[in-house]
């Protein structure tokens, strides 16, 4: 309040005390921003401190493992300064008239995991206090950290005079689903980079850590392969500009590390590949009509040998591109008309003993590119329908729920095999239809099927599916968000303390503004307006 007055006093001669009195009142009845998604622990009090954008630092705690040069944590102060402060160049000029406390957010980290790449097991767990003059963040690893620092940024507001305040606060945080992810589909519309580095620093905000990029698809093949050039200058929508170069596709991959999200590819077969048969003749299955070949292609084919040769070297460069440790071989579905029709496929099937058996073709195609990924020490993700129509099934690791229906009982299944689970099937935001209903999106209990503790376990997470049929970066981020938000609190935050629609409605109502604020065109919830609207327009 103090403040408040030195501030008005630089400005106008006699400030009118009782009106500014009155109009504090007011504001101290408006609710402040909380944040989203909800920590596990959070106390906060009603002392409150202000900070100043000119007093205001990022430090290493002396016993950080960590020190300064670390690069996702310089590189997260810099992206934090204008986040915490979102116009602090229009608030300089008033701020000169006070002198400012100093006020310093100080990291800690257990781990110098800086110039890393975040892994599957990796920490986010993280611990925030913030007091006069100074908030401890600690954390076991960087990615933590970089948690922490975006709890920090929410919990800062500012009264409506434009100063900031953040408010003594005690938080102990960790995710409750270790896999988090969105998927983004690149080939049934391109996506510019642009827009993909957007929904990354999107994805940060709402502490999302997976991005599925669904690159590659029946429509295009946008990937710019160094082995298989043809791939895309034949595949793609247009071979110049509809594609993602290698340093198109290590700047994703580095804009994504810096924020704690691993980048997972998803080269889908033996379906969904008509593009890739434009640029790597004999891939595809020729199917045949009356005898004779009828000009149109099926799924790749899998009686070749030359076919193996051909992914192994294209999944060789994948994992020398892709730095993560999951690889997404999609696998879903199938359709065995093609297949069925060819009589070379045919033959093959009677030499291997399959019969007329065409979900033991598929196994076995699948089998095979699963081998080959794993000899590159990469373990594979699939669809449900792979772990549907597969006997054997001790080859997968993970699989990705994705039909609609009873999705619990499939979940149940698939960890009754002993396998892992990624649940996508609530989420699809793609389709359009009512917005309102996020609340959708959020009344999901991924954990709510008959099972041991154990089997629970094993369910690692869930993904934002944003096909891309009808979406493009006119429309993508209004689909995404806030929507995905609700998502993403269900993934992080503990469900019993997040079960009520209510009660988070307004938290996201207020979250959804900050995230206009940071630019994201996410679109509105319901009637109301944001204190700052949305100025990227
Ligand atoms: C922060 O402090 C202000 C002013 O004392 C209070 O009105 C507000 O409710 C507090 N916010 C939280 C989240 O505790």
């Amino acid at each position: 309040m103090e403040v408040m007055y030195m501030v008005y006093s630089g400005r106008y001669t006699r400030p009118n005390l009782h009106l500014l009195l009155l109009i504090i009142l007011q504001f101290d009845l408006r609710t402040v921003e909380a944040v989203w998604p909800l920590p596990q622990t959070f106390t906060s009090s009603t002392e409150r401190y202000s900070l100043y954008s000119q007093a205001f630092y990022f430090g290493y705690g002396r016993q950080s493992a960590a020190q300064h040069g670390c690069s996702v944590l310089d590189d997260a102060f810099k992206r934090y300064f204008p986040l915490i402060f979102p116009d602090y160049t229009h608030a300089y000029d008033f701020q000169r008239f006070v002198s400012g406390r100093p006020f310093t957010v100080e990291v800690s980290v257990d781990h110098d995991d800086c110039e890393s790449y975040p892994k599957e097991d990796s920490s986010e767990r993280y611990n925030l206090t913030v007091s006069a003059g100074h908030a401890s963040l600690n954390a076991e690893t960087v990615w933590g950290a970089i948690r922490g620092l975006e709890t920090f940024s929410q919990l800062v507001y500012q009264d409506d005079f434009g100063s900031y305040f953040v408010n003594k606060t005690e938080i102990e945080d960790f995710p409750r689903f270790q896999f988090r992810g969105i998927l983004l589909d690149t080939s049934r519309h391109f996506l510019p980079v642009q827009a993909i580095l957007k929904t990354l620093d999107a994805m940060a905000y709402s502490k999302f850590n997976v991005f599925h990029w669904h690159i590659v698809d029946d429509p295009s093949f946008p990937y710019q392969s160094s082995t298989f050039p043809d791939l895309s200058s034949k595949g793609a929508f247009r071979p110049m500009t509809h594609i993602y170069t290698q340093s198109d596709v290590r700047r994703v991959i580095s804009h994504a590390r810096l924020r704690g999200i691993r980048v997972l590819p998803e080269f889908d077969s033996p379906s969904h590949t008509q593009s890739w048969g434009k640029g790597q003749s004999d891939l595809l299955t020729p199917c045949y009509k009356g005898g004779a070949p009828s000009g149109t292609f099926g799924p790749v084919n899998p009686a070749l040998s030359s076919t193996y040769q051909f992914m192994a070297r294209l999944f060789k460069e994948v994992s020398s591109v892709f730095p993560d440790s999951y690889i997404h071989l999609g696998g879903d579905e199938v359709d065995f008309s093609c297949w069925k029709s060819n009589p070379d496929v045919r033959a093959f099937m009677q030499k291997m003993g399959f019969g007329t058996d065409f979900t033991k073709l598929e196994a076995f195609y699948i089998e095979s590119i699963v081998n080959i990924t794993s000899a590159l020490n990469r373990t594979s993700i699939v669809w449900q329908d792979v772990f549907d129509n597969h006997e054997r099934r001790n080859s997968l690791s993970v699989v990705e729920v994705w039909k609609h229906g009873c999705y619990l009982c499939e979940v149940r299944k698939v960890v009754k095999a002993g396998l892992r689970v990624i649940l996508a099937s609530p989420w699809y935001l793609d389709q359009p239809g009512p917005t309102h209903n996020w609340a959708r999106y959020y009344t999901v209990w991924p954990l709510a099927f008959k099972g041991t503790e154990e089997q629970k376990k094993l369910v690692i997470g869930g993904e934002v599916c944003m096909w891309g049929e009808y979406v493009d970066a006119t429309n993508l981020s209004p689909r995404l968000w806030p929507r995905a938000s609700a998502a993403a609190e269900r993934l992080w935050s503990d469900e019993k303390q997040t079960s009520s629609v209510e009660k988070a409605s307004p938290r996201l109502q207020d979250f959804r503004c900050r995230l206009l604020r940071r630019g994201i065109q996410a679109e509105p919830l319901y009637v109301g307006h944001c204190k700052h609207e949305y100025q990227g327009v």
